[in-house]
């Protein structure tokens, strides 16, 4: 039977807890959402969402077609140019999604003949760019910058390494600074996705490059989701005009993708400078992280210490981590829920988002519920 294994692959999955499917969600939840990444609260900010409203009644429902072949608006070029000064990159380049951007940023910058290093811990979307590109990849030991050093010593070709700045699932951040002076001693480039640091780290949320002093550098190449900090869609590359400049040539995911859409590109300009005119959401959102991670802490809980707005906390198993989420729902609190594949070393966790707008009473309350509905001593199976 045509398909027929999958079947058997599902039957896999259920027997070992890791079935996933689809929830409903409203549009007003009644839920306190720890679960989404819209670290700032700004999603659903009225002058975010007017900025989508306003883009999409100048310049269409869609972009209509790839930007090489459609053109490209004032909006894009716009929203290019207040992103890569946000940051203090020379020039910026937006994709219709963060792993878009990513999928561009590492196949455009490993050509045939060259050397990746590549983070056990980085996201799908930076492994998906280092299955898809030409050059030979060396996974590497997390968060280790002598593990990058031992294998860009291995080749002298061109080489470069790719990284989270903040890890998706355990919240931990990168050493950028040891991991930018390795790339330099063997004249490697430098890819971080700054997914999750970018409108939480650095200066007014300049992201994690910034705070590292390697923003504008030469041999530096940011990557970003307009889809979490910036609550809206999309994602984009910084870096030098040169690399930018071949991407727009050379990047698949830029020249054969519809350009960003007019209301994704209008949201996150409105929310850039939003932020760039409330630059304490940054800080709050790493506050509310702190916050969240005592409290956990001191309700006994394995959390992980975050370095920005994610906070990650140790099931005892799949099926735990499933009925721990789904006990945190019914009492009214939205939690995420990592299991295996999403999780690198096949630890399941609840995933929490620090958001900006959470009131101190908002977070010790999250704390009672995750605390209250912890699983009970030896749950693990159904
Ligand atoms: C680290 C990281 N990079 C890239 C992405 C992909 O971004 P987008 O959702 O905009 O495609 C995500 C998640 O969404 C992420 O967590």
């Amino acid at each position: 039977m045509a398909f027929g294994w999958i079947d058997e692959q599902a039957e896999l999955r259920r027997r070992a807890g890791l079935r996933r499917s689809l929830r409903p969600r409203p549009a007003d939840s009644p839920l306190l959402d720890l679960a989404g990444n819209d670290y700032l609260g700004l999603a659903r900010h009225p002058e975010v969402t007017e900025g989508a409203a306003l883009a999409a009644r100048t310049w269409g429902a869609g972009a209509t077609g790839s930007r090489l072949v459609s053109g490209t608006t004032e909006l894009h070029a716009e929203l290019e140019r207040e992103l890569a000064a946000f940051c203090g990159f020379e020039a910026a380049l937006v994709f219709s999604s963060g792993y878009a951007a990513n999928l561009a940023a590492v196949t455009a910058l490993a050509p045939h003949g060259s050397l990746l290093v590549s983070d056990a811990g980085n996201h799908a979307s930076l492994i998906d760019g280092c299955r898809l590109a030409r050059g030979t990849t060396q996974v590497v030991a997390h968060a280790d910058p002598e593990a990058v050093r031992k294998a860009l010593g291995t080749y002298d070709g061109p080489a470069v390494a790719v990284c989270d700045t903040v890890f998706s699932v355990d919240g931990d951040a990168a050493p950028l600074p040891a991991l930018a002076r390795v790339c330099r001693e063997h004249g490697a480039g430098l890819v971080v996705d700054d997914a999750h640091g970018f409108g939480v780290l650095g200066d007014g949320g300049r992201g994690a490059a910034h705070a590292a002093g390697l923003a504008g550098a030469d041999d530096v190449v940011v990557t970003l989701t307009l889809s979490k900090s910036l609550g809206s869609q999309g994602g984009a590359v910084l870096g030098p005009a040169r690399v930018i400049d071949h991407l727009v040539n050379a990047a698949r995911t830029f020249i054969f993708d519809t350009g960003l859409a007019p209301a994704a590109a209008g949201a996150a300009l409105a929310a850039l400078r939003l932020l760039g005119r409330e630059p304490q959401r940054a800080a709050r959102a790493r506050a509310v992280a702190a916050r969240l991670h005592a409290g956990l802490t001191a309700a006994g809980l394995q959390a992980v210490r975050p370095d920005a707005a994610v906070v990650s906390v140790r099931a005892p198993s799949p099926e735990a981590a499933v009925r721990w989420a789904a006990r945190c729902r019914a009492a009214g609190l939205a939690v995420g829920c990592f299991r295996p594949p999403s999780v690198p070393d096949g630890i399941s966790r609840l995933r929490l988002t620090a958001r900006a707008d959470l009131s101190g009473e908002q977070i010790d309350h999250a704390v009672r519920v995750i605390g209250g509905s912890r699983p009970a001593a030896g749950e693990t199976r159904p």
